[in-house]
């Protein structure tokens, strides 16, 4: 299929879809990697954002790090506000690892003992026999790894993208920087269609933050790294 036929989700942020020729490949598991307050959480949730409130796209945010409550108000004082349109809440799903936990209460798991892996698609799964799903935002890949606290992650990582694949919506994967982490972000960078990465960087007495895409499968795009700007509501990467 050529790089004009593939079906893309807009990120909403401007000038980033132009260098993606139109946007994330439908279908596709992206990871938005960086360090900590690059704004990976924020990137996240504003392409669910945008595509909810302008596509009627379901999204689906799973917070394993922060509260729900805690990054609704991030997001709000971003200004993305959820209460900006009546039926948003009802397409536009935030859920947090205590919910997560009563879910698996529920369905007869204990923590002890459950796999974080398979619970996660198990929910997924529910999810989408409620509502439509068009994206799904995890948040974040090293809290999920430190849940599942398996000694060789790999083979059961490798199921599990396997299976967010199969389920045929858009998965956005948030994944921090970190030494402890490193061999399983290896291997789901190896296995992942797209990775977009977030850097602060100094410049001169100012700390900027960029963005730049590593890769993208079908999709020829941009290599620079770009400054990544926040203001009211707004995300944009600004070209040279
Ligand atoms: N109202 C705001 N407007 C613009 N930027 C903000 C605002 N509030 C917080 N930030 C920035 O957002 C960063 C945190 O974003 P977040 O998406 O949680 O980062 P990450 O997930 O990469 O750790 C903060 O470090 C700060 O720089
Ligand atoms: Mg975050």
């Amino acid at each position: 299929m050529s790089a004009e036929m593939v079906q893309r989700v807009p990120t909403h942020v401007a000038g980033l879809d132009q260098r993606l020729g139109g946007g994330i490949p439908k279908g596709s598991i992206v990871i938005i990697e960086g360090g900590a307050g690059c704004m990976k959480s924020s990137l996240g949730y504003y392409i669910l954002y945008q595509n909810a409130i302008r596509h009627q796209a379901g999204g689906l945010y799973m917070t394993l790090e922060q509260s729900r409550r805690d990054l609704e108000d991030h997001m709000e004082g971003l200004g993305m506000d959820r209460l900006v349109q009546p039926d948003l809440k009802d397409r536009l799903a935030v859920v947090d690892l205590g919910e997560l936990r009563n879910f698996l209460t529920e369905t007869g798991e204990s923590d002890l003992k459950t796999d974080w892996l398979k619970s996660v698609l198990r929910q997924l799964r529910s999810y989408k026999d409620e509502m439509p799903l068009d994206i799904f935002v995890l948040d974040s890949l090293n809290a999920l790894l430190s849940l599942h606290n398996k000694e060789n992650p790999r083979v059961e990582l490798f199921h599990f993208l396997r299976e967010l694949k199969g389920m045929g919506f858009t998965t956005l994967l948030v994944s921090e920087i970190m030494e402890e982490d490193a061999q399983a972000q290896n291997a789901v960078a190896f296995l992942a269609d797209g990775i977009i990465r977030m850097e602060a960087r100094r410049v001169d007495e100012m700390v900027n933050l960029q963005l730049g895409i590593v890769k993208m499968r079908k999709t020829s795009h941009d290599r620079s790294f770009l400054p990544f700007i926040a203001r009211r509501g707004h995300l944009e990467v600004v070209g040279r």
